[in-house]
């Protein structure tokens, strides 16, 4: 029987397993278990694959997030302009700071934020643009960094999903004011518990950021402001640590196997033109400028017209009969998500966000996976194709990117 997860984070300990290990056994003997050593080395080894110079480690990418508004002062009265089509996360970090999360919708291509609509979102009470790097694909920052620049706003850049991203050759990360990532476990380059980093090129936003995360405090016990206990612990910074070296190749695994099903998905009836798995050639960009590292491989399921049944979650569970994991990253877009009620969207508002949310699927993507499971998991999607005609998955990439 067929068993393909959607992701197999035991296959990746397996391959440095031991080394882990040695290099957890290390932090539980040194008796440095918050921002030691390990802690400062991974602080400085992100922020430079991020091309910037500061690196502030925390307990997680929401926290991240959230300090990020903070030491950028951005607070009640101030609004921030994101994308409805995005994990909660970056939504309920405005929020929690007392913001109002202003959304743009997403572009049908790329599904990050389309940069067209931004313009018209802002207002006198804009204080930061906040772009998901959503998948692993960059955000048109060009773009998006010129109207941050018109309009005097800051950017926030959700890097959770990119780390180790380029766009027109510069790593994500590198592009805002401050930048966010998490190493949540199933990341790209992921923690063994939660972790979460930012970074940034500003001085002094950095010395706030590590006053904040630790209680308000630059030296124990005398407390400059409010702050909160986000700091990183040396058991992940550890783990990370050990991770690093592999990120490019883990990443040029997910490439590999990002180009096999872009091959393989051409021939399938039904898949317009041109077929998923194309980013990146808009035409301000050449290709290779533009690395999109696959933190999921999704593509869109078009709604089945002649039926209610949604056509995506059919082929998920046809795919899960079959033994191979799918998900669908996200299925209910944040304005009309209960948590998000009080900003007073409606259905309609954000079209391509409520379109993507019922479309979208990604499938197992990780460097591990061999080119027989690819190839079974594209024969599979094939045979479900084939059983019920009225599947059509369409491009869900080569982005268009303006400016
Ligand atoms: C886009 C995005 N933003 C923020 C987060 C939050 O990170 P964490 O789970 O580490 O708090 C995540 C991941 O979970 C994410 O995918």
């Amino acid at each position: 029987m067929t068993n393909i997860p959607l992701l197999n984070l035991k296959e990746q300990y397996k391959s440095i397993g031991s080394e882990i290990e040695q290099a957890v056994l290390d932090v539980l003997r040194s008796g440095s278990y918050i921002l030691g050593q390990c802690g400062i080395k991974l602080e400085q080894e992100i922020a430079a694959i991020s091309g910037c110079k500061y690196g502030i480690g925390v307990a997680n990418g929401t926290d991240a997030l959230v300090l990020a508004l903070w030491a950028l002062n951005i607070g009640p009265g101030d609004e921030v302009i994101t994308s409805p089509f995005t994990f909660a996360a970056t939504v309920e970090a405005i929020t929690l700071r007392g913001a109002t999360p202003v959304f743009v919708d997403a572009d049908e291509l790329t599904f990050n934020i389309d940069p067209r609509l931004i313009e018209a979102a802002i207002t006198p009470r804009t204080k930061a643009i906040m772009p998901v790097h959503l998948y692993g694909l960059p955000a048109d920052m060009d773009a998006i960094m010129e109207l941050a620049e018109r309009f005097n706003l800051k950017v926030i850049e959700d890097n959770a999903q990119a780390i180790g991203a380029l766009y027109k050759g510069k790593p994500t990360g590198s592009f805002g004011d401050v930048a966010c990532t998490s190493f949540y476990p199933t990341k790209n380059l992921g923690a063994a518990g939660d972790a979460g980093m930012l970074v940034t090129n500003n001085p002094e936003t950095a010395e706030r950021l590590k006053c904040l995360r630790a209680h308000g405090s630059k030296q124990r016990y005398f407390h400059e402001e409010l702050g909160v206990n986000s700091r990183l612990d040396e058991i992940q910074a550890a783990v990370l640590l050990t991770k690093l070296p592999y990120l490019k190749k883990w990443n040029d695994g997910r490439q590999t196997v990002a180009d096999m099903y872009e091959q393989a998905f051409k021939g399938v009836q039904g898949v317009v033109a041109p077929s998923i798995g194309l980013p990146g050639v808009p035409s301000s960009v050449a290709r290779q400028l533009l690395t999109h590292v696959w933190h999921q491989y999704t593509v869109r399921v078009l709604s089945d017209q002649k039926s209610n049944a949604n056509a995506r979650d059919q082929m998920v569970k046809q795919l899960a009969e079959r033994g191979i994991g799918s998900m669908c990253y996200y299925p209910v877009p944040l304005h009309v998500q209960q948590a998000f009620a009080y900003l007073g969207y409606k259905h309609g508002d954000f079209p391509v966000a409520e379109t993507l949310a019922n479309e979208v699927v990604s499938l197992p993507m990780y460097p591990e996976l061999t080119n027989d499971q690819v190839n079974t998991i594209v024969a599979t999607i094939r045979d479900v194709i084939a059983e019920r005609a009225a599947f059509a998955p369409v491009a869900g990439a080569t982005p268009v990117f303006t400016g």
